[in-house]
């Protein structure tokens, strides 16, 4: 559809957004960033000085990738949750010619697609299956893999975005899918609070942009009218996370779906959560959800780290 055509009213995100306004901590949920515009924004952070993650991990990815694509037994199937680009994840490709399948899975269709094709013909001996799915719901992989052994793979410290108990349910998801007896999960690492808050708050202003856009795909969307310039991105380090707030800057109204939304100046909409973990809080998530923390591959540094899960003998 062209951008500048009126789009279709997607009654998920405003349903979503009606209820998240609604409550007294104004909130959206972050999954609504990834649009194509969403995706692409996510794609220029991962690039900025100031946000270490990506390259850290990708580092780390590189340095174990032999020992990491040995995780997938022969014919067995990579699944990555959120795989966006799947850029780091050719790093596993490249040493996993022994891989059955790999199965990207995003709530981004278009990107995703795109992403599968670029895929195919990087790698074309190589089963591409990419799954258009919300991995906080319920997964359902294509049935031509069952009693396949699967190797979950989360990078990204995308778990991040989601709260303790969330987390728990989806690690206990993936652990009561069929096949999956290995969870390969990237996690962000508690640190000094002025590094993250500068990853989270860079000086080109790309993650405000990141940030703002939800407000825009609200109005494309949605059929709100936010004004962009009435919001301030805003990044603080709340206890063991990043919280991403835009803030009014004044007292205003934004008509959303029939509803009008008041705001009171300084009053701010909650986009999004990033935990950062130590080995303590990773280990107890891990047993929560019936997983053990079979090793861990971290940066010289402790910035990142890329944690191998395996299930809890019964
Ligand atoms: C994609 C969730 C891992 O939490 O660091 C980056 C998203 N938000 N900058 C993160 C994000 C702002 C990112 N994750």
């Amino acid at each position: 559809m062209a951008k500048d055509s009126v789009e279709p009213i997607n009654s998920a995100l405003l349903a979503d957004a009606l209820a998240g306004l609604a409550q007294p901590q104004k909130q959206l949920s972050p999954k609504w960033f990834y649009d194509t515009r969403g995706s692409e924004l996510f794609e220029e952070i991962t690039q900025l000085d100031e946000y270490y993650p990506t390259r850290t991990e990708a580092a780390i990815l590189v340095a174990h990738a032999d020992q990491l694509a040995r995780l997938v037994p022969p014919g067995g199937v990579l699944v990555e949750l959120g795989s966006g680009a799947s850029v780091k994840t050719r790093t596993l490709l490249d040493a996993g010619g022994h891989f059955g399948a790999y199965v990207p899975i995003d709530i981004a269709e278009e990107f995703l697609m795109h992403t599968a094709q670029d895929l195919r013909r990087r790698y074309p001996d190589l089963n591409v299956a990419p799954v258009m799915a919300d991995f906080t719901s319920a997964i359902t992989l294509p049935s031509t893999f069952d009693g396949v052994p699967k190797t979950a793979f989360f990078p990204g410290s995308t778990i991040g975005n989601l709260a303790p108990q969330a987390a728990i349910d989806l690690l206990s998801r993936m652990h009561d899918l069929d096949g999956v007896d290995t969870f390969v999960l990237g996690v962000d690492l508690v640190k000094d609070r002025e590094e993250l808050i500068r990853a989270y708050d860079d000086r080109a202003g790309v993650t405000a942009a990141f940030n703002l856009n939800i407000l825009e795909r609200l109005n494309r969307e949605a059929g709100a009218d936010f004004g962009l310039e009435g919001f301030a991105h805003e990044a603080r380090w709340i206890e063991d996370r990043i919280e991403m707030h835009l803030v009014s800057r004044r007292a205003q109204s934004v008509a959303l779906g029939g509803t009008v939304i008041h705001f009171q100046a300084g009053e701010s909409i909650h986009t999004e959560s990033c935990r950062k973990y130590t080995q303590d809080s990773l280990r107890a998530l891990a047993d929560a959800a019936g997983w053990v923390v079979d090793d861990m591959f971290a940066d010289s540094d402790w910035r990142f780290m890329v944690a191998v899960l395996k299930r809890k003998p019964d």
